[in-house]
Formats: C-alpha cells, structure tokens, sequence
C-alpha cells in the first residue's frame, strides 16, 4: 500500500524544479510515480481550503461558461476604451518587463496540455474523445508550427530568452501538476477534468497579454492562438465542459464525483498567479542580475584604456557584488545618461552603436533590459509606442536557433539524414503491428517530454488519423 509519509519527507527536501524535472523526463520510475501521486494528493489537501465558483448544480455548467464569456469580453472591452482614451499599458511597463514575464511562465507552457497525457489511453472509448482531441490540438496534431509548446519555444528563443528561464521554484508548480496528472491519470480522472475545466476557460490575462505584446513589437500569436482554440463556443472551454457532463456517473449520486472534479478546478489557482508576476519586476535588480551573471564572462576580457570612478573595468567586474556601484559610476561619469534617448548614451553605443565595440556581447533580452534601464522615463514619456521595439533588432537579428527549429514533418523527404533517422526507425518499428500494440507506442512518443521530437510529431500524426479514419 502506498504511503505518502517518505514522499512528503522526499518533497520537503526537493525542490518543486526538481520534481518538475522527474516527473517530465523520469516518469515510469516506482518512485517518481509514488511521489507524483503523493505530491498530487498534498497539492489536493491544499486546493480544498480555496475557493471554488462552479455551480452547485453539474447540469449548469454550461450557463456558467457562458457567463465566464460575458465577463471576460465586457471587462475586455472596459480595458480598450481605457487604452482609447490614452490610459498606460496595464501589464506591461516596458519591453523587458514583457519578456520577463514571457519567461516566468515558461516552465508551465513548456508542458503545455500535459495534464491530459493519460486520457489518450482511453481512446476506445468515446466519452473520453473531446479531451483526446484537446490534448491533440495542444499537440498541434502533429504539426511542429502548431504544436504549442513549440510555438512557446520559438517565441522566446526569438526574443533572446531561452537562456534566461527563471529559477524562482514556485513557477514550477502549475507545470509540476500538469506533469503528475497527465501520467497518473488512472487515479484522478474527475480532478484532471476539473483542471482542465479551470485551465481551458479563456481568460481576460490571455487577451491584454497578446494586446500589449503586439504593442511592443512581440508576435502575440501563442496567444492570440489560444483566445480561438479555448473558445466557449465549440472550442478548448466548451469540450471541457461537455466533457464533465458525459463522464458523470449515471446512476447514483454524482456528488463525490463532482466534488473530485471541484478539487480538481481549485488545483489552478495555486503558485504564483499572474497579477504576483507582473508585480514582481523590478527593472533594476534585473539588469543588475543580469550583468552580475554576464560578469563572470567579461572579467579579463576588457583593455584597461579606460577607467570609470578610478577604477579599470576589469576591476569593476573583478570583485562580486559592484554591479550596482558599477552602473551608477557609469551614471556619474556620464557614459550613461538616464531618462533619455539610450543612443546618446557612451556605453549604450558600445553594445548597439555604429560601431559598436561590444557587438554580440548581449542577447536581445539582455540589451532590452540595459536599453530599457537607460532609457527610463524617456521611454514612459514617449508618444511612440514602439520606441524600444528597435532593440532586439539593433543589437542581432533575432533568428531561431538549431534548437529551436522545427522539427520537419517530413524529414526522409527533406533529405535530413541522420538526425532524423530515429524517425525512421520509428516508422518501420510500428509498420504492421496489431492495432492495441501500435496505439500503445505512439502513446508512448506522445508523452509531454517527447511529443515535440520529429518522431513524436510523426505519432501524433499517426494516432490522430487512426482515431479520425
Ligand atoms: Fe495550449
Ligand atoms: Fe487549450
């Protein structure tokens, strides 16, 4: 029998990252099974303190979707005639602070659907289809332009980010649920359809991210992609609904099943939410963080031809902890002249400039960061909007990186060789197995850690067509 007691000793002294870590890549060990299990059940016991605004009754569910929608769209178009009448971005101070948030939430898109991973077993029976074919359309059906945690990948490794995901444990939360759902779905189906009630219903945040986005020259599409494929109507919200509805036992009392499904709904509000994020910028200890981490690359690099307030830059970024006395000596001096246009700035034309010295020195989100800290006031003050939009540009062209291309969806035929020869042996290796065994191993390739390779893009593909034929 299982006892959490070991678990939660064992989750006390892991850190939420690192379960994150076990549960995405280690999942059908005994042990990251028990502690996933454990860890969902201790998340359950503090959901049930929180707040649930479901209806009593399961059979409005539906009327209380609608309604949702009626919100969100009315509160969504207050937030536009503010905007109309000249109020300020209300999420976004500035560019970095956009790309800060894009990469807070990182660890939870990256696992994207993934709390829905367990149902495609199920796909003979056909109460289950609606969820199958979210988790599917999460999965882009196949499609690496589609596929949304691809989509989320590319999208910050176009804005410089990727190497910047912040460490800060309690973003791993939703992501670390999502994880221990998808592969433990035998024990919590009426909590997973909970979660995926409260995670596919559209929210306000979604439509003012992907407006501000857009505003600063950030392709919102990630976004605005999931204000159409959650919509109420017939989309993401609606199967979520629907599909409570048909898996509620018919005979006897739903009560203890809808009370699962409840807990389950409240599991979304727990971490971190998005208001907390957005506070928790702060432009200053960031650019300072940023080029402490930067320091220990640029120390001994520099000539010594100039000093800054007595000392060498060498010796600025010798010693940890003189960024921040580092900075406002460049301040001093006036290599950095705050509230203004960045490019009249010395050290801002070393990373950007003409001729610029440092070239190549910073990622897109790092200059933003410096660019935005400079820039101040001015930047507040500007009736151009897109005055920092330049930056990443500015600094490199912002292409995606091997990492993060694409994976081909048809790599034999794109003459990719070996890098893709695992896709053909996949191809060849369920060719002409019994259908049961066959659904297994694409199964298998669809999981949250693997569905985003060119072979588990090809078993989406492959599991959707026989579910579809
Ligand atoms: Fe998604
Ligand atoms: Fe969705």
């Amino acid at each position: 029998m299982l006892t959490c007691d070991t678990h939660v000793q064992q989750e006390t002294t892991s850190t939420i990252q690192s379960l994150y870590q076990s549960f995405l890549h280690y999942p059908d060990t005994q042990n990251n099974r028990e502690q996933a299990l454990c860890f969902i059940a201790a998340q359950l016991g503090q959901a049930r303190a929180l707040t649930c605004d479901l209806p009593d009754d399961i059979q409005n569910l539906t009327q209380w979707s609608d309604a949702h929608v009626v919100e969100v769209g009315d509160a969504y178009q207050a937030y536009l005639s503010k905007r109309k009448a000249g109020g300020p971005r209300e999420y976004f101070q500035s560019r970095s602070h956009a790309l800060f948030y894009l990469q807070a939430i990182a660890p939870t898109k990256f696992v994207d659907g993934a709390w829905l991973y367990g149902l495609t077993r199920h796909w003979r029976d056909e109460r289950f289809y609606p969820l199958i074919k979210t988790y599917i359309e999460e999965l882009g059906v196949g499609n690496a332009q589609q596929n949304h945690v691809l989509l989320y990948r590319k999208m910050l490794e176009r804005n410089g980010c990727f190497n910047h995901i912040n460490e800060a444990d309690s973003l791993y939360l939703q992501g670390a649920i999502q994880l221990a759902l998808g592969h433990n779905s035998e024990a919590f189906v009426p909590e997973i359809l909970g979660y995926n009630l409260g995670y596919e219903q559209p929210p306000l945040h979604m439509l003012i991210t992907a407006y501000e986005l857009k505003e600063l020259g950030i392709d919102p599409y990630y976004f605005t992609l999931h204000v159409t494929t959650d919509n109420a109507s017939t989309g993401h919200a609606r199967q979520a609904v629907d599909v409570v509805q048909r898996l509620a036992p018919a005979v006897g009392s739903t009560d203890t099943f809808y009370d699962r499904v409840k807990a389950g709904y409240r599991l979304n509000q727990l971490g971190l939410n998005y208001k907390a994020l957005l506070a928790s910028f702060n432009l200053e200890q960031q650019t300072v963080k940023m080029l402490e981490q930067k320091r220990f690359y640029g120390t001994n690099m520099h000539s010594d031809f100039c000093r800054i307030e007595g000392k060498t830059v060498n010796e600025w970024l010798q010693t940890p902890g003189q960024i921040k006395a580092f900075l406002n000596a460049m301040v001093k001096c006036r290599w950095v002249k705050r509230n203004e246009d960045p490019q009249r700035s010395r050290f801002w034309q070393l990373i950007a400039g003409d001729n610029a010295k440092m070239a190549g020195v910073f990622s897109p989100y790092e200059a933003q960061l410096i660019y935005d800290w400079i820039a101040g006031d001015w930047l507040a003050n500007r009736a151009d909007q897109h005055a920092s939009n330049k930056v990443a540009r500015l600094v490199q062209p912002a292409q995606p990186s091997a990492n993060c291309a694409a994976p081909s969806n048809n790599p034999v035929e794109n003459n990719e060789g070996d890098v893709d020869s695992d896709v053909q042996r996949f191809e060849r290796e369920v060719t002409g197995l019994p259908t049961d065994d066959k659904m297994r191993r694409l199964i298998q390739l669809m999981a949250p850690q693997t569905h985003t390779t060119a072979a588990g893009l090809l078993a989406t593909r492959m599991f959707w067509k026989y579910l579809c034929r």
